[in-house]
């Protein structure tokens, strides 16, 4: 039997990214992986600027598709089906890779599979890339761009969302830290990168322990909008001399601070529900300092760690290619009427 050939899809925000995924014995193999990156695109205005990325999308996103394929030798013939990101990111972008999906679905009259791109970040760590194949069920912390949850996946499409943060997403904070450090766009990389040079302990940042409204117990949810504002206050205190001098400690002080909010919270989660292991992925999964302190703490917990290789943290076309895959045998395919939807919510099939 041919090996069966997923094209996947991937442009819900700023990279056009395509990927070949095949079959590794019940796994998904990875054979191409093309992603274009449109941060020089984004750079000067200090965030994605959805219209830029839409057109730029449309641009080069047939080239990206072309190039997967060429890596992958293989041909739109050898395709056994398409997966596409339909939601949640940017309408605009999103709607140009489920149309380029639907297109070629209909030419070649394969199914077509929409993927949740939080369920694509998920799915990374099923890369055989990411090491051991995971056993359920796993809490996963999903900390991107966009989201902050922690999820108890009990199978694949089987997923309990338990934490959320409350206000912004991980990312979007690092972000944030970014901006008000005078460091660019995107500010994630460039605060970790800076940190390296600090001293971690100079200031001394909030984090946030939540309660649940109703219960009064101890909540699961995150917030950094505090460690954020703490940020904030501590930079408006220093002269622009000042500030050159204390950059790198206050980035180091800020990654510090947010690493150190996530891992309490899905430590405690892990050490009061029953779980086969624990993952971390989505971009801030890239971060270094967050990787090497999960590492330390779910080893001192006896727990096993799924972390994918940093390339697939951030968005890539073969985390969605993965979550195809499995979809592909269970049947949870669309049709050509698959639509986008900006705000998707991770639901279980
Ligand atoms: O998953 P992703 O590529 O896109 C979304 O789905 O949002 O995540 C992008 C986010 C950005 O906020 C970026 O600043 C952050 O991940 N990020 C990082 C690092 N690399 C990317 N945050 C902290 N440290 C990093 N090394
Ligand atoms: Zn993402």
């Amino acid at each position: 039997m041919t090996e069966q050939l997923i094209l996947a899809i991937e442009t819900s925000c700023d990279e056009t990214a395509a990927s070949v995924i095949g079959d590794a014995d019940g796994r998904p193999r990875l054979i191409s992986n093309v992603v274009a990156t449109q941060h020089e695109f984004h750079e000067r205005f200090g965030g994605v600027v959805p219209e830029i990325a839409a057109r730029r999308h449309a641009e080069v996103l047939e080239a990206v598709i072309a190039d997967a394929l060429k890596r992958a030798d293989a041909v739109f013939g050898d395709l056994s089906a398409l997966a596409v990101v339909n939601g949640p990111g940017l309408i605009g972008c999103l709607v140009v890779g489920v149309a380029a999906a639907k297109s070629i679905a209909l030419a070649r009259n394969l199914p077509v599979i929409g993927v949740n791109h939080l369920e694509g970040h998920i799915h990374a760590i099923f890369l055989p890339e990411s090491g051991d194949e995971p056993v359920f069920p796993l809490l996963v912390l999903i900390a991107s761009g966009g989201h902050s949850h922690l999820v108890l996946m009990r199978d694949h499409g089987q997923y309990e969302i338990i934490g959320r943060t409350r206000d912004d997403a991980a990312g979007e904070a690092f972000d944030k830290a970014g901006k008000l450090l005078q460091l660019g766009y995107p500010g994630g990389p460039a605060v970790a990168a800076l940190a390296a040079e600090g001293n971690e302990d100079a200031f001394e940042f909030p984090i946030a322990v939540l309660n649940d409204s109703r219960t009064g117990e101890r909540s699961w949810d995150f917030s950094f909008s505090g460690t954020k504002t703490a940020l904030a206050r501590a930079v408006s205190m220093l002269s622009p001399e000042q500030l050159e001098v204390q950059k790198a400690d206050l980035a180091a002080s800020f990654q510090k601070a947010v690493v150190r909010a996530l891992i309490d919270t899905t430590m405690r989660v892990a050490d009061e529900i029953e779980v086969a292991g624990l993952a971390v992925v989505g971009g801030v999964a890239a971060n270094i300092r967050l990787r090497s302190e999960l590492t330390e703490q779910a080893q001192r917990m006896n727990l096993t760690l799924h972390i994918p290789p940093i390339q697939f943290c951030t968005d890539n076309a073969a985390m969605i290619g993965a979550t195809a895959y499995y979809k592909l045998r269970t049947g949870a395919m669309a049709d050509l009427s698959l639509d986008v939807d900006p705000s998707l919510a991770l639901a279980n099939w």
